[in-house]
């Protein structure tokens, strides 16, 4: 079946990590041409090497998406390098699990520009572009932090839910020019193995669960957290990179304003 991207250019934020490395290897994986704007250089070009030595088209533009100057001149030579973008997926994000009233007010600032600010931005700078050839696609990684509220990620949550607030309105105001926006909320998710998990972090030992693979987490342990899925285990970047494939093709086309889950039955909102 014909996806419709082959070809097509997209941008991917935080591509050089996890679930951002994983959703390029897939949409690499489809025909896509993967730009990988992160603010990790060597992360993000070890990524497009992969790409390009299994055969596909991948680069790099070194990007802090908590600047909006950074994120205008990232689309602006993403445009001209590429004679256009199609597609724009807002990935990057953090947290650090605390309770509110636990963390310091500098941890909200910057929960605050890495989850929400960053998304507004993007959005921001490449909307034109999509306006002017009326086509684009923007696909952003919310969570269910921000569906369900959860313990430890209140403000976390507050901007993964303003995102998919900005989704919607963002919706109301230019879908009519053929863009779509949709948000996929991704639960706890673990990379496979070694290979999936960048060896350069800027956030090394805080964020989500950085070194620790599905396998280093005990069998026991494991079993215990997978039971939390009615699906009976716990979701990998893989899972979230199929779903971002799904937005970034035309089999949604008609599709714009929405919310997913994917995380195996965890969520099930109406
Ligand atoms: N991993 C999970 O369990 C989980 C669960 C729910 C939602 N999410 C969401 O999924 C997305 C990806 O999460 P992840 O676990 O892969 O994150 P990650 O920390 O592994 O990767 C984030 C990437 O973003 C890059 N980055 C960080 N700051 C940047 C900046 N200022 N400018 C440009 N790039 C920057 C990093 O270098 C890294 O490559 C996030 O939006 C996160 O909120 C993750």
């Amino acid at each position: 079946m014909d996806l419709g991207v082959a070809g097509k250019t997209v941008i991917v934020t935080g591509g050089g990590s996890n679930i951002g490395r994983a959703i390029s290897l897939t949409l690499a994986g489809a025909g896509m041409n993967v730009v990988i704007a992160d603010i990790m250089e060597d992360a993000a070009q070890k990524v497009a090497d992969k790409i390009v030595a299994d055969g596909g088209k991948a680069s790099v533009i070194k990007t802090d998406v908590t600047n909006f100057d950074s994120v205008q001149a990232m689309v602006d030579k993403a445009i001209a390098d590429n004679g256009g973008v199609d597609v724009l997926v807002n990935n990057v994000g953090w947290t650090y699990d605390r309770f509110f009233l636990e963390k310091p007010l500098e941890e909200y600032d910057k929960e605050i520009n890495l989850n929400l600010k960053s998304n507004i931005y993007c959005n921001r700078a490449i909307l034109p572009h999509f306006i002017e050839k009326k086509a684009g696609k923007v696909v952003n990684i919310s969570s269910d932090a921000g569906r369900m509220g959860e313990f430890r990620e209140a403000v976390y949550g507050a901007c993964k839910a303003g995102v998919i607030a900005l989704s919607k309105s963002l919706t109301r105001e230019y879908s009519r020019n053929n863009i779509t926006f949709n948000c996929i909320c991704p639960g706890a998710t673990i990379p496979m193995n070694d290979d999936e998990v960048s060896s350069i972090s800027i956030f090394s030992e805080e964020g989500f669960g950085k070194g620790i693979t599905q396998e280093k987490i005990p069998e026991e342990q494991r079993a215990k957290m997978s039971k939390a899925y009615p699906i009976g285990r716990m979701g990998t970047n893989i899972d979230i990179a199929k779903a971002v494939l799904f937005y970034a093709s035309t089999l949604s086309d008609y599709i714009t304003g929405q919310t997913m889950s994917v995380s195996g039955g965890y969520s099930m909102v109406d």
